[in-house]
């Protein structure tokens, strides 16, 4: 694994390619993935301390989910704005909220460390954002510029450089997926440790050290749904892998991975591992 893929100074590069890709297979992901990673991101913003009537900004909000969950936490006296550098994703994002009849939500297209507003936020948050950004801990420099004082700061990325630990003799398949996965996120200029890194940038852009907690949903039951998700991971990398040589779809064969891969779990009676993430919170310090 490259230097250049880990928390190193990026200011000179630009951003990563967004590995997982722009299409209708990514909206699907992001929902499927907000199943898995949902309750640990609730529970971050709960623990930083996000109640209602706060005014939050999301960023890199994809397809709305960690918006939504918020919207509750805020309540009707709130406020949450998601901002999204895509804006295709964010129609989505826009129809959901809309079909569910939410009103303290509100979209914006841009680059989140470009885009100006009007009002100050009692907190940001932001879930697997960062690792994209050429330099993460400039983007939080500029982003708490938006807070009030003791405004809350909380993310939560994922951390790919301990990946490899979960590979096993027992399970081919699952070895195979984890190293094409850590090839096409190394290919792309993504931060492979941008989950253990919440802790440099956050301390590197001047804020208190954040209390953080490593996670991984696992699972080995047959019914389990880190399958499926696992091969959602794989439909949007599918573009990127290919334009790297990484792969091809016949070797992948998204249509039969679920099944393989829980045939190979429950053979090899070891639970399977989904990417590892990290969550971080602190406060900027009033003056
Ligand atoms: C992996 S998705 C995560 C979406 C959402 N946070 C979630 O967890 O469901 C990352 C999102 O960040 C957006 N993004 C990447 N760089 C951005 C930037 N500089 N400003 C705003 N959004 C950005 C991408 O377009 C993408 O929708």
């Amino acid at each position: 694994m490259s230097k250049d893929t880990l928390l190193t100074p990026h200011s000179l590069k630009k951003d990563a390619t967004y590995t997982l890709g722009r299409t209708s297979h990514e909206t699907n992901r992001l929902i499927e993935q907000s199943r898995i990673y949902g309750e640990s991101t609730r529970r971050l913003c709960v623990e930083a301390g996000i109640v209602d009537g706060m005014r939050v900004l999301e960023i890199g909000s994809g397809a709305g989910d960690v918006a939504l969950m918020l919207s509750k936490l805020v309540g009707e006296s709130g406020q949450v704005v998601g901002v999204d550098i895509n804006p295709t994703i964010l129609e989505s994002a826009r129809q959901r909220v809309l079909e569910i009849g939410i009103n303290n939500i509100e979209f914006q297209a841009g680059d989140a460390r470009e885009i100006l507003f009007e009002e100050k936020f009692d907190a940001i948050v932001g879930r697997f954002v960062l690792m994209y950004m050429s330099d993460p801990t400039a983007a939080l420099v500029q982003l708490i510029t938006h807070l009030n004082p003791n405004g809350i700061i909380a993310f939560q990325e994922p951390e790919y450089t301990l990946y490899p630990a979960f590979q096993h003799p027992n399970t081919p398949l699952i070895n195979q997926l984890i190293s094409w996965i850590l090839d096409v996120f190394h290919h792309s200029g993504a931060h492979l440790d941008a989950g253990l890194g919440l802790y440099q940038i956050f301390i590197d852009a001047g804020l208190p050290a954040p209390e953080m907690h490593l996670q991984s949903p696992i699972g080995a039951e047959g019914n389990w749904v880190g399958y499926r998700y696992m091969t959602t991971i794989f439909e949007s990398l599918l573009p990127l892998i290919e334009e790297y040589s990484l792969s091809t779809p016949e070797q992948i064969d998204v249509d039969t991975l679920s099944d393989r891969l829980r045939e190979e779990v429950l053979a090899a009676k070891r639970p399977f591992f989904l990417p590892l993430h990290v969550t971080a919170y602190s406060y900027l310090h009033a003056d």
